[in-house]
């Protein structure tokens, strides 16, 4: 770094310890600077913007004024490094460790099972680590706002909940503590149970919290805010300076000068738009410590509040103002905590500023339309004085911009006491229920003076309807004078829609939705205003119950996790069936487990960065690196001609190039690579590098697109049974439909991650990747630099998550990144920025499918005839493989006498979409099970009982021939609906829709069939590696890859139980190629069954070798044999391998034995649904699973409820918007949503199966990795329940077409309530749409 320090230098803490750096570079964050600089790689880095959490860490001041020290959580990645002055930071490792004592918050995290591949776990640690340092005992509602921001891909958030809930004060629940049944299964029965149930965790184990055991304040911090005289800290990076005045009148002056240069807050604008839109700012102002700017003043008519206080500051001055005013007098103040208190993340509340966000001007701001439409003002000051300006309509002026003048600083923001008759309401609607900004925001204020109904004053603001904070003014001058009523209101709608209109392909989409949600939050005000006069007796109606809408529930409440017990002869010490925490847990919690980007750098290491296309197909004329060359630290370019062995990788006869040298056929395809010094100087030269390109002619996006111009992957594939067409010709009834399922995009919290080493002799390599199939990344390492895969070594030692994501596509990128390893002979890294994870690497693949069902009238269906339309992007990838288990499922659990099903893999100019949980059968079943509910409305039957009907009984053979039992899933499905208590459930949602007009209730109970293996028969076969060491300690090695789904935690129980050892002996270091080879990958659920035999028969053989040992000295130790075993030349290693089982399928027969066995289960679902706004809520999830005899329970719970809400967010939350030319908008976490926190079912039980056994896998068990995403589909057609009810109220009956993802937009518009269907249609083909429907 070229820094220079002009004055004064930074000190600050991190973990106790003093750190002083007066070199600072502006553009250096906090995160980069502990990962990097002080190697503390606990702190994650997920995404860069704020949006994910996993580099959350705790930040501590002392404020000279009121002489305490506050605590606050903060996203690293956004802190720049020079605004820490006087700041005492606490990382995941200053909170403890496993070399001194773990913190109660590591440890309960831990132990609850709340960490599976750990990613985001040292970011939870911290976020609820801040949290009890300001609250020892909190509330589930301050736990659940303070995890708001921590995203988790892994775990479905549940036992990270009951984890943090052991805190709460009311945790005393008889079940709080992750047992069975309970007071809260809807069972008052006090009486205790007959015998005690199994447990996931043990509360009793816990560590109490000690608060006196915490770090303290740095008393020289104290020291320094006490008496040090503040001085003004200048420093400048490679391109940016950075000043931080300590006065108003300094700053007044520096603003004066540099116009142009931004006050840096919070830098939560200032900071992304750095990051993400490239922006450079030579001087950047940071007036943190102008103490006017965080002054807080009363007056008889409002408060005025600095401008540079955060968001959460004035949340909770707020939250203290209001109790010591009349009610009356804080309607705008309450408005405003009810915004701020949805607005962003706590991380993003504690340090965004107030200013920051008014400044901002962003046009979906949540606070601008509140603090409008209250009357607000702003003072702001120049040196050409002070002023003050109203913030109205024409304080916005364009996207982004404000009429204060560049000069100008805001100081305070005045927010006024309300009048007696007052109303202030504020509204939003967020693609996220939390951490999201709105789709749509408003603040309403209405005045009525002396007990009148009459309208005096009235002000409507929105934001998300425009460039800019929008005010309704014609609306309101349509109600301002009138009596509030129905005839004004009505009148009201109707200027609105004619004021407010927003074109149809207006930026950001969702164009009707957005229109009707400012006619339904009018709406919403104008029943709350109604209550309110009539609470004041100005209006006597009352308010029909019916007609009130209340907020959706939200208390996450304890759920069940049942479990069989273990046998009740097996030994204590047998830790088989046993609900042990994940091996890695208490390292993932103390952020001590190594992943790939934490591996310290080596001496000469350089950084990758992909140059991608930004054309969706075109040939590339010309490439000009000079420019990129020429930058500071850049070391080379790699393009395709540098690559000395095979430059394509072939699969099912098609050529993929790795990079690509005349002609891109998808946005993100990558082109060439740029090596330099640092991952910063990497991505500047990325940025640098010129191509230009000839636009090829139409490109191919959607399905249907592919389907005109007949452009698909082959081959093709159809499986039918019985004999379709004759079928139809009898049956009562035919009914068609179809249902396009978007994709999704894996989100593992660890973007692509690799490092390649050149040994330094005979071309040998050593390759660390984030990688589930170790072999295929060597495999294409070394092909590609043409040498042999016995000189590459690839090491996986765990990933943060993976998902199917990290096979394929990883390999590729570790082939390319070694082609920099080999040309600069140095080490080099590659990790994927989020953005770029998401625009290059693809995700699951979006389906069209198209049914045909032939039915009698008594329910039973007799032909189906579906087709199928995956969109698999530019290349063929294992989309064929994909469509394949596509038809493989698409019976599910129903014995369709005629079934005919055909499936294509379309070749569009999307990028190439890749294995992804599931591998097609969530989007298969999808089609299959919204063809059942279909039926069941066209007979107007509920859709339960048509599922039931048609089910799978007695022996039974699928539509390719293989023959099963469907007992277990019939059990599954009774026991489901008896533990959800259905029919009583399913009358109590039909009088709820009675009783609530604009809030639904719905209901779905969904079953599954989940095949199990590789129908590609070498697929199934494992091998492992045990060393038994003299001392006893044993070391396994096998084929499986760690991702958080736990495996290493199994084989360990597996070796355990086979060496009659405890588990504590064994240790899995990492998967290598070098000492279990040619692996398959960790996939297709088949992880343990195939590797835990591996390692079972490696470990029979080591006891059995043993055994002349133990007999000879039947009294010694396991120490005591190892060694006698080692001077008796007993070889104490051993290699297992288990062959796997013989699958197949014959597609041209049309049948086969792809499969091992099916896992069952079966999913029930409940949902309330805001109709106005299509925001739901599940209100409870019960699901039971057949999944034999679990090897570890926690690990397999852990899996199903993961599953489930990957399966939520694929169904009802994540949606991947493309440009009309391809270009994926969605590219991190703030325009991509997976689940969070706040989409954790109310209550989510979880049900194995009881006396149950498999005996095709390792002691019984099931692989259960795949099958439990489809259940997340459970909530989708509760919400399509809940929306028929809706509609119902329009007078629509009958199906209806709801899309997946089912998110609020759609769930909205398929309500059609009053206000969607006020919406005029835009005619389809008349404009260009924002986003593409691929
Ligand atoms: C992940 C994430 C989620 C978010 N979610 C939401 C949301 O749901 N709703 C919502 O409304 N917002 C949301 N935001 C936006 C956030 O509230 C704003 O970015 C924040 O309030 C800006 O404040 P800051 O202090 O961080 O600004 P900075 O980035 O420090 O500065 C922002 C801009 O304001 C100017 N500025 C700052 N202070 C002053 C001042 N005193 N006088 C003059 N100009 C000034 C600066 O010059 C700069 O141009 C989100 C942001 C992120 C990163
Ligand atoms: S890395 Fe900081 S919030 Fe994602
Ligand atoms: S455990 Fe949370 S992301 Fe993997």
């Amino acid at each position: 770094m070229s820094s220079k320090k002009e004055g004064g230098d930074i000190c600050f803490f991190i973990n106790g310890k003093k750190v002083t750096e007066s070199h600072a570079d502006p553009e250096t964050t906090l995160l980069s600077f502990l990962r990097e600089r002080l190697r503390l790689t606990g702190t994650k880095y997920g995404c860069g913007g704020g949006g994910c959490g996993a580099c959350t860490v705790m930040v501590s001041r002392y404020q000279p004024a009121t002489k305490t020290i506050v605590h606050y959580s903060a996203n690293s990645c956004l802190l720049p490094l020079c605004q820490l002055h006087g700041a005492a930071i606490t990382t995941v490792e200053g909170i403890g460790s496993t070399k001194t004592r773990i913190h109660p918050v590591q440890e309960r995290i831990a132990k609850a099972h709340g960490s599976q591949c750990g990613f985001c776990t040292p970011g939870m640690v911290m976020s609820m680590y801040t949290l009890l340092r300001n609250k020892p005992q909190p509330t589930m509602e301050d736990i659940t706002q303070a995890l708001a921001g921590n995203l988790c891909r892994c775990t479905g958030y549940r036992p990270i909940v009951d984890g943090c809930r052991t805190f709460c004060q009311e945790a005393t629940c008889c079940r709080a503590s992750g047992a069975a049944n309970c007071c809260l299964n809807g069972d008052e029965s006090t009486d205790e149970p007959e015998h005690e149930e199994p447990r996931l965790f043990d509360k009793e184990e816990f560590l109490p919290l000690d608060p006196t055991q915490e770090l303290i304040f740095p008393p020289e911090l104290i020291l320094m805010a006490e008496t040090g005289k503040p001085q003004t800290l200048t420093f400048r990076g490679e391109r940016m300076s950075w000043v931080s005045p300590v006065s108003l009148e300094e700053l007044v002056q520096l603003k004066t000068s540099n116009p142009k240069a931004p006050l840096v807050m919070g830098n939560t604008h200032v900071g992304p738009d750095i990051k993400f839109k490239g922006v450079v700012h030579p001087l950047i102002i940071s007036p943190t410590r102008v103490l006017e700017l965080f002054e807080v003043s009363q007056t008889p008519q409002g408060v005025w509040v600095g401008a540079g206080c955060s968001l959460a500051e004035v949340h909770s001055l707020l939250e203290k103002l209001v109790p010591q005013f009349p009610e009356e007098k804080t309607e705008l103040f309450r408005a405003l905590i009810q915004q701020l208190g949805n607005l962003g993340s706590q991380q993003i509340r504690n340090v965004a500023s107030f200013g920051g966000n008014i400044m901002s001007a962003y046009p979906n701001s949540d606070l601008n339309p509140v603090l409008a439409a209250g009357n607000c003002k702003v003072s702001v000051i120049s040196n050409g004085g002070r002023r003050e300006v109203p913030l109205n309509q024409d304080f916005f002026v364009s996207f982004g911009k404000t009429s204060v003048k560049p000069e100008e600083i805001a100081v305070s923001v005045f927010i006024p006491f309300t009048r007696k008759g007052e109303f202030v309401r504020a509204f939003r609607q967020a693609p996220r229920k939390e951490s999201s900004f709105a789709t749509v925001t408003t603040g309403m204020r209405v005045f009525f003076p002396g007990g009148s109904r009459v309208v005096q004053d009235v002000s409507v603001y929105y934001g998300g309807v425009g460039p800019t904070t929008v005010s309704a003014a014609k609306t309101c001058a349509a109600i301002v004078t009138r009596p509030w009523d129905d005839e004004t209101l009505s009148r009201a709608y109707d200027v609105l829609l004619d004021e407010l209109v927003l074109p149809p392909s207006a930026p950001g989409g969702k164009v009707d939705f957005r229109r009707s949600l400012t006619l339904s939050f009018l709406f919403k005000f104008n029943l709350e205003v109604l209550q309110k006069l009539r609470e004041m007796d100005v209006i006597a109606e009352e308010l029909p119950e019916r007609m009130q809408t209340q907020p959706l529930p939200r208390e996450i409440q304890p759920g069940l996790q049942e479990f069989q017990h273990v046998p009740k002869d097996q030994s204590n010490q047998d830790p088989v069936g046993r609900p042990i925490m994940h091996r890695s847990a208490i390292v993932q919690t103390t952020g001590e487990a190594v992943y790939c980007d934490d591996l310290p750098r080596t001496d000469g290491e350089l950084f990758l960065a992909l140059v991608t296309s930004s054309r969706a197909h075109a040939k590339i004329l010309a490439l000009d690196v000079s420019e990129a060359l020429q930058l500071p630290g850049v070391v080379d370019v790699i393009t395709a001609k540098d690559i000395p062995g095979r430059k394509v990788r072939t699969l099912f006869g098609y050529d993929e190039e790795l990079l690509a040298e005349a002609e891109v056929s998808c946005v993100g395809h990558m082109i060439c690579a740029v090596v330099a010094d640092t991952r910063t100087h990497a991505k500047r030269g990325a940025a640098a590098v010129k191509i230009s390109y000839e636009d090829l002619p139409e490109p191919l996006f959607t399905v249907e697109d592919a389907i005109e111009k007949s452009s698909f992957f082959e081959p093709q594939r159809i499986i039918e049974r019985g004999n379709v067409t004759e079928a139809f010709k009898t049956v009562d009834q035919v009914h068609e439909g179809q249902i396009r399922i978007g994709g999704q995009e894996h989100f593992y919290m660890e973007t692509q991650s690799m490092l390649v080493v050149p040994v330094g002799e005979e071309t040998e390599f050593n390759a660390y990747v984030s990688t589930q199939w170790p072999t295929l990344t060597q495999e294409v390492i070394a092909e590609t630099l043409g040498i042999p895969s016995n000189r590459v070594t690839c090491h996986v030692k765990r990933m943060g998550g993976a998902f199917g994501g990290k096979v394929t596509k990883t390999a590729i990128l570790a082939g390319i990144t070694s082609v920099a390893a080999w040309k600069t002979n140095r080490a080099v890294r590659c990790v994927l920025e989020r953005g770029e994870d998401m625009l290059i690497t693809g995700g699951r693949h979006p389906v069209l499918g198209k049914y045909k069902v032939g039915f009698m009238n008594d329910g039973r269906i007799m032909a189906a005839d579906i087709q199928y339309y995956a969109n698999a992007g530019n290349a063929v990838d294992e989309s064929p493989l994909v469509i394949e288990k596509i038809l493989l499922h698409m019976d599910n659990t129903y014995n369709f006498p005629n079934l005919r099903g055909r499936a294509a893999a379309c070749r569009t100019n999307m990028p190439s979409n890749t294995a992804f949980r599931g591998f097609g059968v969530p989007q298969s079943l999808m089609v299959v099970e919204n063809m059942m509910n279909d039926v069941a409305v066209v007979l107007g039957r509920p859709a339960d009982q048509i599922r039931e009907l048609n089910m799978y009984r007695g022996p039974s053979v699928t539509p390719y021939k293989m023959e099963f039992s469907p007992e277990n899933m019939l059990r599954c499905w009774e026991e489901c609906k008896l533990k959800s208590d259905y029919s009583a459930r399913r009358k109590a949602v039909d009088q709820f829709n009675l009783q609530n007009r604009w809030k639904k209730r719905g209901m779905a109970i969904i079953p599954i069939k989940y095949g199990i293996a590789f129908a590609e028969s070498f697929l199934n076969q494992a091998a492992a590696l045990v060393h038994i060491y003299t001392d006893g300690s044993v070391l396994v090695t096998h084929g499986g890859t760690e991702m958080g789904q736990g495996i290493h935690t199994k084989m360990q129980q597996v070796a355990s139980r086979e060496l009659h050892i405890p588990p504590a002996k064994i240790y899995i270091s990492e998967t290598s190629t070098n000492t279990v080879p040619n692996t398959c990958p960790s996939a297709a659920s088949f992880g343990t069954d195939a590797n835990g035999m591996a390692v079972k028969i490696a470990c029979q053989t080591l006891y059995q070798r043993l055994e002349p040992i133990r007999k000879k000295d039947p009294k010694g130790s396991w120490e005591s044999w190892t060694k006698a075993a080692f001077f008796e030349k007993i070889s104490l290693s051993a290699v297992g391998y288990y062959r796997g089982p013989d699958l197949y399928m014959d597609w041209e027969k049309m049948e086969g034995q792809p499969y091992l066995y099916f896992v069952f289960g079966v999913c029930c679902c409940e949902v309330e649904l805001d109709g106005l706004t299509g925001d739901y809520r599940t209100v409870r999830t019960d699901i039971v699973v057949d999944i034999g005899r679990s090897v570890n329970p926690s690990v397999d719970i852990g899996q199903i409820e993961g599953a489930f809400m990957q399966g939520l967010g694929l169904f009802t939350l994540e949606e991947l918007k493309f440009s009309p030319s391809g270009l994926l908008y969605t590219r991190g976490p703030s325009q991509y949503k997976i689940p969070g926190v706040c989409d954790v079912p109310l209550r989510f039980n979880v049900y194995m199966l009881s006396d149950t056994h498999n005996p095709h896998a390792i002691y019984s068990s099931k692989g259960i990795g795949e099958p439990a995403i489809f259940l997340g589909s459970s909530v989708f057609y509760a919400i399509k329940d809940a929306a028929a009810a809706a509609r119902s109220e329009s007078g629509l009956v009958g199906p209806f077409s709801l899309d997946s993802p089912a998110t609020p937009e759609r769930a909205c518009l398929a309500c059609a309530s009053p206000f969607t269907q006020k919406i005029p249609a835009s005619k389809p083909g008349s404009f260009t749409p924002w986003a593409l429907n691929i």
